[in-house]
């Protein structure tokens, strides 16, 4: 088997690692994750990586000088709910792959990081902000819908919620990081490009909203004398929908709503929703937060309701670094194919990466840009491309 059908295959098999039989879902401290975990820590042994696990859950495989200057590179093994199968996966494989083909004078760090969409937590990017040394002790006390302390599924699933603070990147000086992706959007399937170099990632805000009336009877409340929770959040989820329509570049989304007491004939008093909101450029994004918060309280006091905003997570626009990404145009160049760049609208560990180091991603094309679903689909001759240009790109920058 060529190293990208190896690739292939392993997506594969960690698709069969998820915490629901009828869709992939695999959650931060899973069991799903130990599974994932087995798999993963055994093919990068195979790859001739030293493998620990730390103790946020983040796997980690080193090889090379065991002082001097290292590469990090990865990606995520969590997913989203009904996930597809490269989302994450894919730059973990394609970055074990290469740090097994090249030979190169400095060492390298393959980070297979734990909980990079939030999906059990709510919030994001929890193994990478160990290892840039941000992690925010407050988080250990969230709880998940099971009711389940994060600091105790940690210690569940082996880690150590006191000593996450030793898992912060101490070492040797650092090349940068490089993270290979699936694109998520549609421009390499239209420009009929295998791949891209990424120039930035989109900020982004996360909140949770409750929008708390009055229950009643569906049959016997007369309309004008209701204070429908349901039909306050209704109303902000359109209003969300109208600011992103009418502000260029801006994506905004509603993807959780949860309705009680949730039935047919009683009139909703207690509803929670999400929002996330993104653009490229921090001002916009930040002046349509403001807008959209604003018009929450509208809503609630036009409705007789109220509304409460919790803000959950928040990351400016980063730039990746020019020098790695001059790097990764060239290999992509060397690997004859045409190297455009890229702003990336989804987020990835390296938002927080860029706070320890230089970053670098590299898009991979994926079949109608289609991602956070089961019809996420790769090629096998894109992820060779894939593999190619990582491998020249390393030993690009032991020449540089
Ligand atoms: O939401 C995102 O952009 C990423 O998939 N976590
Ligand atoms: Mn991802
Ligand atoms: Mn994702």
């Amino acid at each position: 088997m060529t190293d990208a059908e190896t690739v292939m295959a392993r997506c594969d098999q960690l698709a069969t690692c998820s915490d629901e039989p009828d869709r992939l879902t695999r959650p931060f401290a899973s069991g799903a994750m130990h599974q994932a975990h087995e798999l993963v820590g055994g093919w990068m042994q195979e790859a001739g990586l030293e493998v620990r696990r730390d103790n946020v859950g983040n796997l980690r495989g080193r090889v090379g000088p065991a002082e001097g200057p290292t590469l990090l590179m990865g990606s995520h093994l969590d997913s989203v709910r009904g996930a597809g199968k490269y989302d994450g996966p894919l730059g973990v494989l394609i970055a074990i792959a290469a740090a097994h083909r090249v030979r190169v004078p400095y060492a390298l760090e393959v980070l297979v990081f734990a909980d990079e969409e939030g999906l059990r937590y709510g919030t994001t990017y929890l193994g990478s902000r160990a290892v840039a040394g941000t992690f925010d002790s407050a988080v250990l006390k969230h709880v998940d819908r099971a009711g389940i302390a994060m600091a105790d599924a940690i210690s569940a699933f082996g880690g150590d919620p006191s000593a996450i603070g030793q898992d912060a990147w101490r070492g040797a000086p650092l090349l940068g990081y490089f993270e290979p992706h699936i694109e998520q959007g549609p421009v390499l399937e239209a420009r009929r490009l295998p791949v891209a170099v990424v120039s930035a990632i989109a900020g982004q805000n996360r909140y949770a909203l409750n929008f708390k009336g009055e229950a009643g009877h569906a049959g016997t409340v007369p309309m004008n004398g209701r204070r429908d929770a349901l039909a306050a959040a209704a109303e902000f989820v359109l209003a969300a929908e109208a600011e992103a329509r009418a502000t260029a570049g801006l994506v905004a989304t509603v993807g959780q709503l949860d309705v009680r007491p949730g039935a047919a004939n009683v009139i909703p008093d207690d509803v929670d929703l999400s929002l996330d909101i993104r653009h490229a450029e921090d001002g916009v994004r930040l002046q349509s937060c403001g807008r959209l918060l604003e018009h929450a309280q509208d809503i609630a006091v036009e409705r007789n309701v109220t509304v409460r905003v919790l803000p959950m997570t928040e990351h400016a626009a980063v730039r990746c670094s020019p020098r790695l990404t001059e790097s990764l145009a060239a290999a992509v160049a060397q690997s004859g194919h045409e190297a455009i760049s890229l702003t990336s609208g989804a987020g990835h560990d390296g938002v927080v990466m860029a706070s320890l180091t230089e970053i670098a991603m590299l898009f991979v094309r994926c079949k109608g840009g289609v991602s956070h679903s089961p019809f996420e689909s790769v090629a096998v001759e894109d992820v060779a491309v894939a593999i190619d240009v990582s491998s020249r790109f390393l030993e690009l920058l032991a020449q540089r």
